[in-house]
């Protein structure tokens, strides 16, 4: 039987795991084993991922996220744990270097964003966010007086998330990266086009810069494809972009590695500001479930199943209070499963 891990999480995390749940149970049959993580996993053991918990998720056939994270654990103390190194450690731990994140307007939901219409309008774009390297996982320092977080990147580690964006692609790949100051950039950029020159030629590739790109995603999103980029850029980007959907509440994502299973997740965080008011907005969730579906566990008519049902539950007036309404995560649940 297949056996999904999940990782609840702190704030939001466990509302919106649980509500994607009974979503997955309604296509899917599966085994499903939860682990503590993340703040819970602070205060049950210290730290925010545990080597058993990590083990769990390796042994499993895919892992499914809440979210990480929240008041009770912000500390600016280097030598104090942070729920955000459980999530770091997990992607680390099963090799995860490519995180898809895909940013697609939905009609029903043009009026929820606060761009207009006629800029969103058929905007279908994915992120792929670079997962494993860059300035997060570089050495850090700190003293009294200075700190210091270093950003590198391998040949190796940029190829590869070459070769997943180019291909993704339908039509063409916009590589973006701060190449006229950062030397990390430099090289990505080199790399990229290289990659694109052997192995990828009948895919189109345009080069931007960071800053550039952060205005063209608000300016005409529509005219995107497929954005590859490093880390930090994909996190920043990727907020940016969910707004072109109504909210952060929309945005799904999937991890993946080469083999071993994959990590799927809201793009969202643990949402401290609304935890424990049962009005979350499980969309995210529900979307990251049909990517589980398709990318995890290869059930691409499940997957669809869901996607469509969320459309469906849009079309018919569904709003969250992050969407503008006043449905709860429960009532958001139960609109969706009604049309599964
Ligand atoms: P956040 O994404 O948690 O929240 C930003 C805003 O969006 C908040 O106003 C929140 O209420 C709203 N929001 C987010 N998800 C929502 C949903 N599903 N439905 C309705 N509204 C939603 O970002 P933040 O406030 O900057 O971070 C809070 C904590 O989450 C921090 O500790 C951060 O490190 C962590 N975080 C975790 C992850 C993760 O686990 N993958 C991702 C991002 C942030
Ligand atoms: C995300 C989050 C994480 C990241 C944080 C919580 C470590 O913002 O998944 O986008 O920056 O990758
Ligand atoms: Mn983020």
């Amino acid at each position: 039987m297949t056996l999904i891990a999940t990782l609840p999480g702190d704030g939001i995390g466990p509302e919106v795991l649980a509500a994607g749940l009974e979503v997955l149970a309604a296509v899917a049959e599966v085994d499903v084993e939860e682990h503590v993580f993340g703040g819970a996993s602070i205060d049950a053991h210290g730290v925010a991922l545990t080597d058993e918990v990590l083990a769990a998720c390796r042994g499993a056939d895919a892992v499914l996220l809440g979210a990480v994270g929240g008041p009770k654990w912000d500390t600016t103390d280097p030598r104090k744990p942070r729920p955000e190194q459980g999530l770091l450690g997990v992607r680390k731990g099963l090799g995860l270097f490519a995180n898809l994140r895909p940013v697609r307007a939905i009609e029903a939901l043009y009026d929820a964003s606060p761009l207009r219409e006629e800029r969103i309008a058929g905007t279908d774009l994915l992120v792929v966010r670079e997962l494993t390297g860059g300035i997060y996982f570089g050495a850090k320092t700190r003293t009294a007086q200075a700190a210091s977080d270093l950003c590198e990147y391998s040949v190796v580690e940029i190829e590869r998330i070459a070769r997943v964006a180019f291909t993704a692609a339908r039509t063409h790949v916009t590589s973006v990266d701060k190449a006229n100051v950062l030397e990390t950039s430099r090289l990505w950029r080199e790399v990229v086009t290289r990659v694109h020159a052997e192995e990828f030629p009948g895919v189109e590739l345009q080069h931007l810069l960071v800053d550039n790109a952060a205005m063209a995603l608000v300016s005409a999103p529509n005219r995107f494809d497929v954005i590859v980029t490093e880390n930090m850029f994909g996190d920043i980007l990727s907020d940016e972009a969910a707004m072109i959907t109504g909210s952060i509440g929309m945005l799904p994502s999937a991890s993946l590695g080469e083999g071993g299973p994959g990590l799927f997740e809201p793009v969202h965080g643990s949402a401290p500001d609304i935890a424990g008011k049962a009005i979350a907005n499980p969309l995210a969730m529900f979307l990251s479930v049909a990517l589980m579906l398709r990318r995890g566990l290869g059930l691409e008519a499940e997957a669809g199943a869901v996607e469509s049902a969320v459309d469906r539950a849009l079309a018919d007036g569904l709003r969250t209070h992050d969407l503008g309404g006043s449905a709860t995560t429960a009532q958001a649940t139960a609109a969706v499963l009604a049309l599964l």
